[in-house]
């Protein structure tokens, strides 16, 4: 029997409980790998990187946290879930060798982070946050009260569109004709229960002020082969293919995960 997990009072699920799945499924596991490598290949080309202060929200086990630690950046790492934000400090210390004072730690779900990590920030990472939250929309209002003017937001969202064309791949022709795409949050079952669709991202982004800096597609080929990778020669081929199409129309439109940079107005609050 597994145990069953609950929503919170506004409809977002914390990843308590799921840390060794969520490891295993995600980052021992190819589509991890691939992500990481991918995030690592668009991020310095995406954003404006000068060693600033970065708050990474909702950062899971820690990977992106730990990226900009390691370029020299303070990282202020938020975690609703003490699960997650303690495995990421064991991980951090022990695994990535970080001295104590390159990070800090807040325990607090994104809705709360106006008083608990304030800033204003001139990088805030949100990376497949979005699609566990009840209210999506609202999330990106909270994010940008936290930027400063001229600040950037790293957004990266489970992609509804794609999971529309990954589902009708796999067989599920009745669910992806009648769209019935979210997850339920339920038990430790990884589908989101918010999938995004790019046109809402250029909408939300633009009730804020925020300007579409760039998009990109993460996982744009990986999910729909019929046969994966076997080898080390056919995985890095995979990945320059990846690389190559990520933001190239049609193909970034159905990637698994949409990645953006989001520019706060100079003139914004
Ligand atoms: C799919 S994981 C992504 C983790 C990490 N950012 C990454 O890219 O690997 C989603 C994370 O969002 C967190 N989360 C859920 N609700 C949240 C909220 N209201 N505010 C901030 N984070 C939240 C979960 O606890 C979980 O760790």
């Amino acid at each position: 029997m597994h145990p069953t997990y609950e929503l919170t009072d506004a409809g977002d699920r914390y990843f308590d409980g799921l840390v060794d799945k969520f490891s295993r499924s995600l980052y021992q596991a190819p589509r991890g790998e691939l992500r990481l490598a991918m995030l690592d290949y668009l991020l310095p080309q995406m954003l404006q990187l000068d060693q600033q202060p970065v708050l990474d929200v909702g950062g899971g086990l820690g990977q992106q946290a730990a990226w900009f630690a390691e370029r020299q950046h303070p990282v202020t790492m938020t975690e609703p879930s003490l699960d997650m934000l303690t495995y990421a400090r064991h991980w951090h210390r022990e695994a990535k060798a970080l001295p104590c004072e390159a990070m800090a730690y807040v325990h607090a779900p994104l809705q709360d982070l106006r008083q608990q990590a304030p800033g204003p920030w001139p990088l805030i990472t949100c990376h497949a946050v979005l699609e566990w939250l009840g209210d999506p929309r609202s999330a990106i209002a909270h994010l940008t009260s936290l930027l400063a003017p001229g600040g950037q937001l790293s957004l990266m969202v489970f992609n509804r569109d794609a999971l529309r064309f990954s589902n009708a791949v796999k067989g599920n022709l009745e669910k992806a004709l009648s769209d019935r795409l979210e997850g339920k949050g339920k038990r430790q079952r990884l589908t989101p229960i918010s999938p995004v669709t790019h046109a809402e991202v250029v909408e939300w982004g633009a009730e804020n002020n925020l300007e579409v800096a760039s998009v990109a597609g993460i996982r744009v080929f990986q999910d729909y082969l019929r046969q994966p990778p076997t080898s080390d020669k056919e995985r890095e081929t995979l990945l320059a293919l990846e690389k190559k199409y990520c933001q190239q129309d049609p193909h970034w439109r159905l990637g698994r995960y949409l990645l953006y940079t989001l520019i706060k107005s100079e003139t914004s609050q």
